[in-house]
């Protein structure tokens, strides 16, 4: 029997020197509130405690040495805010620490099945008194403002006073900027201002409001003491945390349960009336109710999302497990509401500042797309949400007409202040209009492309015109762009951004003509809302069909943009210990060089293969696997997806193994500052569309099951078109069979074949 928990993830003895990580990775979220895994009881190992709501956010100033027009005067990030979590625990007046004493027993481990946390640990203070600490947390999916922690305290070898103090604190500060790009925010810690905090009714509450950004956050804490021993309660305050103190005169064996009702609520503007009454209703209700009516909950909840999504991995028992933490955790981080996403770190640090990136589009969306539509529409929504902003953003780029959408964001507005890396890489519109059409493909939503995704698809079209020209020989070019490769930037004609715009050009002239011929009442409510000519929209076919796309004739290659084989090959002898470049080169001398942090012109192969031959993907691959560092997590998914594809079958595992671990093994070294959901849902990607060889073409589901010799059969399911197929590949077949909806036509290594 492995020893792996394969619907867990358990840490069996206190590892000190991984609590940061271990933060990180027994994070509990419902796509609303995410928190650390920090302990209840006051701890310092380390560690960065956090909770964060989705959405919820401050600004801070943008400050250039020399600042250009269009530059975004201001950013905003995720804050932290108040912590619900902290219980302190005194036994005899010695506080309980896993930094002093002594630890007998200890396990905790985080439940894929029941979406909580536990912690079981036997304890001996420096005076020698035992305890048994239990606890339990859960942030609810069934009421998304809740969070319970449940502690159970037994006394093991003694009687004596036992005193609990169950905090909100609202004194919380966000981690101030590192030397490192990629985590911390100029945030000076007055962000989140404590207005008020009261006791009210046996409840302790703050509420705060947000420096600049307009937002406020009330919190909320019931505590449900049950133990037969006799206690005396009472409240204690300042102005920015409230405590509920028990004193309890304990008795050996007799145990001391406390169930702790968090609920956190944010709002726009000012706290009224009914919404602070909404709040009350949820903690009387959740008070009421009690914990164990929320952990049933909570189970049938997740007992959904596992139909539709679970991968059964027969053989290889840490990928089993891997990829059940990361779609996991990918469920934990999705906000669900159309007014949030899903951040690069989900809900569970604040590396990225909490920002929402094209990680959605392209490697987050099809995992919810081909498992949980409903959610993938969310998403959708989202971007549609933000569509004035992206015309805003375009307007401030200078561009007559058209959108722009943000390189990083969370509310609409461009975060990004580097724009070589950052706001230059504007396939995230191409990004958006592909992810568009591929989630009607697979709903049949013919209503959202007209209400909603034909206006992001003309939208996002136009600004290609905007930025784009027909050179003298009526090509149509893109010049000064970065592609989704950060190691090489402000290029022109990059070969993924092009193919990407033209297929957005293209779309958005089909969708054009969809409305047209079918819904002519909602074209012209859209041409007139848009203001478009129809010489306009005719445009974007000539664009899209004139698209320059370079191509070396001399080597049979495609450069990932016009100048990319103009520059020497990188050193990689020189720089072997020093990875991510990022942190050890100034950005130019990585630009000057041929040298990719991630998959850019292999995920144009992969997004749009059709484009491309055979033969030529299998040169491609060659040649820019040996100059791609995967310095962003981002990468090996990909490089895993085309060597599938090309029959690299031992590459394609390798490549597999790196992303479907990452977090759970730190294999980049930075999952202390958050989980990367991109790669998360990469794995994802890597066994549908890798291993299975999943491609949906021309609407039609296709796949191309290979197994790994280190398997011995594997299993999943992909919604498509209102139904959920489950496709089951062994050592001599694949079995397809429908689990809910109306049989189907598939093809199956190119056989077409009916699906019941
Ligand atoms: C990658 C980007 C990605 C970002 C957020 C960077 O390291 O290069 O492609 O969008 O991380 O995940």
């Amino acid at each position: 029997m492995s020893s792996i928990n394969l619907w867990g993830y358990t840490e069996k003895n206190f590892q000190k020197e991984k609590y940061p990580l271990n933060e990180t990775l027994f994070a509990l979220g419902n796509g609303y509130i995410g928190t650390r895994g920090s302990f209840e009881e006051k701890s310092d190992f380390g560690g960065h405690d956090g909770t964060f709501i989705n959405g919820f956010y401050d600004y801070y100033d943008l400050s250039y040495g020399e600042k250009y027009n269009g530059y975004p005067d201001r950013s905003h990030a995720m804050l932290n805010v108040t912590n619900g979590k902290k219980i302190d625990i005194y036994i005899n007046n010695e506080r309980f620490s896993l930094e002093k004493g002594t630890i007998k027993d200890y396990v905790r481990e985080i439940d894929f099945k029941k979406g909580i946390l536990t912690r079981r640990v036997t304890w001996i203070s420096e005076k020698g008194d035992e305890i048994l600490y239990e606890s339990e947390r859960l942030v609810s999916f069934y009421e998304k403002h809740l969070m319970i922690s449940k502690i159970r305290i037994t006394p093991l070898n003694f009687d004596g006073d036992i005193r609990v103090v169950s905090y909100l604190e609202g004194d919380v500060k966000n981690i101030t900027k590192e030397n490192d790009p990629r985590i911390g925010v100029e945030f000076h810690g007055d962000e989140l201002k404590v207005l008020e905090c009261k006791i009210d009714n046996n409840r302790g509450e703050i509420i705060s409001k947000t420096k600049s950004s307009n937002l406020g956050l009330i919190c909320l804490m019931a505590n449900n003491i049950k133990c037969d021993d006799q206690y005396d309660s009472f409240y204690e305050q300042n102005d920015k945390s409230v405590s509920h103190v028990f004193n309890i005169k304990a008795e050996k064996n007799k145990v001391i349960d406390l169930e702790k009702y968090i609920v956190y609520k944010s709002y726009k503007n000012e706290l009224n009336d009914n919404l602070y009454s909404e709040v009350i209703g949820i903690v009387e209700e959740a008070f009421t109710k009690k914990y164990d009516f929320y952990k049933q909950k909570q189970k049938e909840f997740i007992d959904d999302f596992w139909f539709n999504t679970d991968i059964l991995i027969d053989g290889d028992d840490a990928t089993q497990q891997g990829i059940r933490f990361n779609m996991f955790h990918l469920l934990q981080s999705v906000g669900r509401d159309s007014l949030t996403n899903i951040s690069a770190k989900g809900l569970t640090g604040e590396g990225y500042e909490g920002h929402y990136f094209w990680d959605t589009e392209i490697y987050i969306l099809p995992f919810f797309l081909y498992t949980n539509p409903d959610i993938a529409k969310q998403l959708v929504n989202y971007r549609y949400n933000l569509l004035d902003s992206a015309r805003k953003r375009a307007k401030e780029m200078q561009y007559k007409k058209g959108a722009l959408y943000p390189w990083r964001t969370i509310n609409g507005e461009e975060c990004s202040a580097y724009f070589p890396a950052g706001t230059a890489q504007y396939h995230i519109n191409g990004d958006i209009a592909y992810t568009v059409c591929k989630y009607v493909e697979a709903t049949n939503d013919e209503e959202f492309m007209v209400e909603k995704g034909a206006e992001i698809l003309i939208e996002t079209a136009r600004l290609w015109l905007e930025i784009g020209h027909f050179n003298s020989k009526g090509e149509f070019h893109i010049c000064c762009v970065t592609g989704p490769d950060e190691y090489t930037a402000i290029v022109n004609n990059n070969v993924y951004t092009n193919l990407m715009a033209a297929n957005n050009l293209h779309n958005a002239y089909k969708a054009a003509m969809l409305l047209q011929k079918k819904y002519p009442a909602q074209y012209k409510k859209l041409i007139d809302k848009i203001n478009i000519e129809e010489s306009e929209i005719d445009n974007f076919e000539v664009a899209a069909n004139e698209m320059y796309v370079p191509y070396d004739e001399h080597r049979k290659l495609y450069p990932q943009d016009d100048s990319f084989f103009d520059k020497p090959k990188w050193d990689f002898i020189d720089s072997e210990d020093k990875h991510p470049l990022l942190m050890h080169y100034h950005p130019l001398n990585i630009y000057r060089a041929q040298v990719c942090k991630q998959a850019d012109l292999i995920l144009a192969e992969f997004l749009l293969g059709g484009y491309f031959d055979r033969e030529q993907k299998i040169r491609d691959y060659d040649y820019y696997e040996k100059i791609t560092t995967h310095d962003s997590s981002l990468s090996t998914c990909i490089f895993s997806i085309m060597a599938n594809e090309l029959g690299l079958y031992d590459k394609a595992y390798d490549y597999f193994g790196d992303s479907v671990r990452t977090d759970i093994d730190n294999l980049h070294n930075n999952t202390s500052a958050g989980i990367h959901t991109a790669n998360m849902a990469g794995a994802w990607m890597s066994i549908i569309y890798g291993f299975a060889g999943m491609r949906v073409e021309d609407g039609a589901l296709r796949f191309s099951p290979h197994l790994p010799n280190q398997w011995n059969s594997y299993r999943f399911r992909v919604s498509f078109q209102r139904r959920i197929i489950e496709v089951c590949v062994t050592k001599n077949n694949t079995e397809f069979k429908i689990l809910h909806g109306e049989p189907i036509m598939i093809y199956n290594e190119e056989k077409s074949i009916k699906v019941v």
